[in-house]
């Protein structure tokens, strides 16, 4: 499967989604990420991890010859991709991995990505709400509500806001290779998104 994880906002949690996505579809088969956003955000997660990162990483430029090789390619994608930008992303995936957290500007600018996707043509694409702020907010589920009642394709568990998965990226590792009980919460939620890509 190649998912490619894209958004026209940054801070959203690409790269965090791409990488625990990789992640989870390596426990499955060999797991390709591949990083297409100049600032390299996945390359220097991996840079940080003292053990290195349960799946390869590589550059967009490596990827064609490495790609063959994989059973699962993941792509990481730069903010604000152009709409031409954006159709050869979506154009070079099976299905487009769209995270936007609960807050309207995220949101915003989630349908504005929709609208450009629909514009374009392309219909594989699900969205995944992430950074989900703690009961007794309701930002998450007002969100979900809201997109589910216009019809926008919804994975249907998110990802919660926790300080781990900043820590994880701090030191470049997957929520699950932290310790405590906390990191094995949102390791799950990941888990979930992958146990529904892969259904
Ligand atoms: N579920 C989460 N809970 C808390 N912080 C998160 C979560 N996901 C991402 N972050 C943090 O939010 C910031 C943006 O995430 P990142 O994955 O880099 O987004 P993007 O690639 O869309 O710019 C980073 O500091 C990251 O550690
Ligand atoms: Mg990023």
């Amino acid at each position: 499967m190649i998912l490619t994880v894209a958004s026209l906002k940054g801070g959203v949690g690409k790269t965090t989604t791409a990488i625990h996505l990789a992640a989870y579809l390596q426990t499955l088969a060999p797991t390709l990420l591949v990083d297409n956003d100049p600032n390299k955000s996945a390359t220097g997660w991996q840079a940080r991890s003292e053990n290195g990162l349960p799946f390869r990483v590589v550059d967009v430029n490596q990827s064609l010859k490495v790609g063959r090789d994989y059973e699962h390619v993941v792509f990481d994608t730069k903010a604000r991709p152009d709409k031409g930008e954006l159709q050869t992303l979506a154009e070079g995936c099976d299905l487009m991995v769209i995270p936007t957290t609960p807050d309207a500007m995220s949101i915003e600018a989630l349908m504005a990505t929709v609208e450009m996707l629909k514009g374009l043509g392309v219909g594989q694409f699900k969205v995944l709400i992430t950074i989900i702020p703690p009961y007794p907010e309701r930002d998450g589920e007002d969100a979900r509500a809201m997109l589910d009642a216009n019809g926008y394709p919804l994975f249907a568990s998110g990802i919660r806001e926790a300080k781990v998965f900043k820590q994880a990226s701090l030191r470049g590792m997957i929520v699950n290779q932290l310790k405590g009980q906390r990191a094995e919460i949102c390791w799950q939620d990941y888990v979930r998104v992958g146990e529904e890509l892969v259904a």
